[in-house]
């Protein structure tokens, strides 16, 4: 049975003007997912990782080439159609983890869903579900600033798995982290794979981090370079 695409990236240019110069981030990249996988894609910094994802995310806008995914042709969609995306399609955890130091991790974990208008119940119930799953529950009612790196990454990935994505974008998971923390998430990301069919794609600079995919890339001077192993 041919496997469903969920993620196309065909030609795809990215270049920034800065008071500096040019900077031409992507120079022709082409990439195709399939559901449940987990791909790699390893560069060194500046090589590109965080623009690619974003783009895929539609949070940037490429220059040229086509963006597909789950069949939405990014480039074309609108302000709406790309918050639909953003909240329900795609799971983008940042590197920073983008999380509101503030609010307890119940909250942080329920925005997707409120914003979803989900109702308070409901909402509920997904997130301690979301928690048990990431081994988070006791920490429920605490801040996030209370929080270890290790315990923040699991937390974004709640947030984003809220809504039940089908592709996980995930920036440099393990950079903030111990290895034994970061083997946690990378375990946690192949769990999450197995059990929904989740399509992950992860970006780093950590050659350990692509021991634990399906499928890698390496990102060099804007291109993409399968890595056979
Ligand atoms: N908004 C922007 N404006 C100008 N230049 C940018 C912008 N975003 C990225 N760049 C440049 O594009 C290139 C690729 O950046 P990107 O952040 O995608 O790299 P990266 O591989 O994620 O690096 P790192 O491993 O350090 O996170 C870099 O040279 C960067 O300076
Ligand atoms: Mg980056």
């Amino acid at each position: 049975m041919p496997r469903d695409v969920v993620v196309l990236l065909r030609d795809v240019w990215k270049t920034y003007h800065t008071k500096w110069g040019v900077v031409h981030a992507l120079k022709g990249v082409d990439l195709v997912i399939h559901r449940g996988e987990i791909v790699g894609i390893h560069g060194p910094s500046g090589a590109g990782k965080t623009t690619l994802l974003k783009i895929i995310a539609g949070l940037e806008k490429p220059d040229r080439g086509d963006v597909i995914v789950e069949g939405y042709n990014v480039c074309m969609l609108d302000e709406n159609a790309l918050a639909m995306l953003r909240n329900s399609v795609v799971g983008f955890i940042p590197q920073d983890y983008g999380l509101i130091e503030e609010l307890t991790v119940i909250e942080n974990v329920e925005l997707p869903l409120l914003l979803a208008g989900m109702d308070r119940n409901e909402r509920r119930k997904r997130v301690m579900e979301l928690l048990e799953y990431i081994g988070l529950a006791d920490k429920a009612k605490q801040k996030v600033k209370y929080l270890s790196g290790g315990e923040k990454q699991r937390v974004a990935i709640a947030r984003a798995l809220s809504n039940t994505p089908s592709v996980l974008l995930a920036d440099e998971p393990t950079a903030n982290l111990d290895w034994e923390n970061a083997r946690k998430v990378l375990e946690l990301f192949q769990r999450i794979s197995r059990d929904f069919d989740t399509t992950i794609l992860v970006v780093s600079h950590d050659p350990r981090v692509m021991e634990y995919v399906h499928r890698r890339y390496e990102l060099r001077d804007g291109k993409l370079y399968p890595v056979l192993s």
